[in-house]
């Protein structure tokens, strides 16, 4: 492509990333691709496998860092941002995909499982955000990506904490896409379908995912590449102007 203002394939060389929830699934994959397109990755987990994903980016002669959280804990999240500010001196880009599930009978929900929910799919997307988001403004830019879910768009059965939760986290992406737009920082998110990771697996795997398979109109369920792929668009400069989008992909799902 010739006169763009932005590299057509999408490289990320140079930038350094932050990608929560990357020992595993989608955070894993968004990492992978993250650093194939160039990026100096920082995979962040409260699971010490993200040691694991990063010695396989580094045997691949990425360049990868990983430091292990729990991100529910302000001190722990707070320290993490300080080290990679530290160790590297800018984030450019931020992924939240550290996130959990709790499937339960609306009126069966515990209290404690809705805090465990909101503690780290919501409060901590919060808390990150502000954290790094106040790094970027000083630096004079960065993305930020976060990934929601297509239940924050309609509502599944037993996912009561996991709805609000993913229906809030849009929120908190149009409402700093709006607040840090005059500070090149770009904030959107991602909101798939089923992905037969881990946490999909709890949710979707036997008879009640293939019920759900057929109201998918492209009939499958998504992979964790084709979010990465997504992530690794919206985290390019060719992303430049798009900011508070909540990009869906779900087979058509959500159309219906
Ligand atoms: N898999 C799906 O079907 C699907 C669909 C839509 C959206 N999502 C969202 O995508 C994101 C990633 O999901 P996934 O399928 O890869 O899940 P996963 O369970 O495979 O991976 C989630 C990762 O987050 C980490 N994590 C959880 N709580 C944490 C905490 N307190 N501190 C630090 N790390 C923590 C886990 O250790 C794990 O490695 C989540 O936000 C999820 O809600 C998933």
């Amino acid at each position: 492509m010739e006169n763009a203002s932005f590299d057509p394939n999408f490289s990320l060389s140079g930038r350094i990333a932050l990608v929560t929830g990357a020992a595993r699934g989608i955070g894993a994959a968004i990492a992978d691709l993250f650093a194939a397109k160039g990026a100096c990755v920082v995979l962040s987990d409260r699971s010490p496998a993200v040691q694991e994903r990063q010695a396989s980016l580094r045997d691949a002669g990425h360049q990868a860092f990983s430091v292990t959280a729990d991100l529910t804990v302000g001190e722990e999240l707070d320290a993490m941002v300080n080290e990679v500010h530290r160790e590297h001196g800018r984030i450019d880009l931020l992924v939240n995909s550290a996130g959990v599930v709790h499937l339960e009978e609306a009126e069966n929900l515990s209290e404690s499982a809705w805090d465990q929910t909101m503690e780290i799919n919501l409060k901590a997307v919060f808390r990150l955000s502000q954290a790094v988001g106040r790094i970027m403004i000083a630096q004079g830019g960065g993305k930020i990506i976060n990934l929601a879910s297509q239940a924050g768009l309609v509502a599944l059965d037993r996912h009561l904490a996991y709805c609000a939760s993913k229906a809030a986290v849009i929120a908190v992406t149009r409402s700093l896409a709006l607040e840090w737009g005059k500070y090149n920082l770009q904030v959107n998110s991602i909101s798939p379908t089923v992905i037969l990771t881990e946490l999909g697996q709890k949710a979707w795997a036997g008879e009640v995912g293939e019920r759900m398979k057929e109201k998918i109109p492209a009939g499958r369920f998504g992979r964790p590449e084709e979010v990465a792929a997504a992530a690794v668009y919206l985290a390019s400069d060719a992303a430049n102007l798009i900011t508070g989008e909540n990009l869906v992909i779900d087979g058509g799902y959500t159309v219906q």
